[in-house]
């Protein structure tokens, strides 16, 4: 089953939003969005909470996404947004359980499973991150942690509800390193994760939901990345923030 190629960056905590327009200009300057239209790719980008608003009004046609989001409508949770508050200014996507949250802030796969289960009720879209450390990958058991993560992080979820899904193995050890995980790890990875949703959904969601890999993705190594039968996209997090960079990335897939 073919399956869109997915191109997404994570701002992290980068950009102003004096910065984040100019990228926005610089994209429609070069028509990325058409660009990535013309390619079959979905193309987005996730910028702080404080910037959502502006990238959605001066990037038409990019995909605008969260980074985070809690799982309650409203309450005393101090510092967090909610679903509804993404939703009046036409969110509807968010990334869930980067290892940035789950190794600083104490992000578990149960609380990303409270998060999108409130979210695909919502019809919101999730990139769910999963990978394990370099401690985990030393002791060989990375399988053993992502399949924790993916198990943990999806129960619940119904055969359809898993179209709100896009998956992203990002080894923690390969973010932001400059170690980027052979095309090989990869794959396997990527198959094994493709294979934990045919277990647990069903084949047909299994071929459809898109995968993505992550870690120190590069307009040089994107293309061997998106050339593996089951990596279907790339989460970039540095080569993103330029607006150069971005494009480079989109025209070589
Ligand atoms: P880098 O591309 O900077 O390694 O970051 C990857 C990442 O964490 C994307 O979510």
């Amino acid at each position: 089953m073919a399956r869109k190629k997915f191109l997404m960056g994570n701002w992290k905590m980068n950009h102003t939003i004096a910065e984040a327009n100019a990228f926005c200009e610089d994209v429609k300057d070069a028509s990325l969005v058409k660009l990535a239209r013309n390619k079959g790719v979905m193309l987005g980008v996730a910028p702080t909470f404080l910037s959502l608003t502006a990238v959605k009004k001066h990037a038409h046609g990019l995909i605008v996404s969260a980074q985070d989001v809690h799982y309650a409508d409203h309450g005393a949770y101090t510092s967090n947004i909610s679903i509804p508050m993404l939703k009046e200014i036409d969110v509807n996507w968010s990334i869930i359980g980067h290892s940035e949250k789950r190794t600083y802030e104490g992000e578990t796969s149960f609380t990303c499973n409270r998060k999108i289960k409130a979210m695909v009720a919502n019809d919101m879209h999730a990139i769910y991150c999963v990978g394990e450390t370099a401690a985990q990958y030393d002791a060989g058991i990375t399988k053993d942690v992502i399949r924790e993560q993916v198990v943990t992080g999806l129960q619940g979820l119904t055969k359809d509800q898993m179209a709100y899904i896009v998956l992203a193995y990002e080894p923690v050890w390969s973010i932001g390193t400059g170690k980027n995980a052979s095309v090989e790890i990869a794959q396997d990875i990527c198959s094994y994760i493709r294979g934990l949703i045919n277990e647990l959904f069903g084949k047909v969601a299994s071929q459809k939901v898109q995968i993505l890999y992550g870690g120190s993705v590069k307009p040089n190594n994107i293309h061997d990345y998106l050339q593996a039968e089951d990596v279907d996209g790339a989460l970039v997090g540095g080569a993103s923030l330029k607006s150069a960079s971005f494009k480079e990335l989109l025209e070589n897939i």
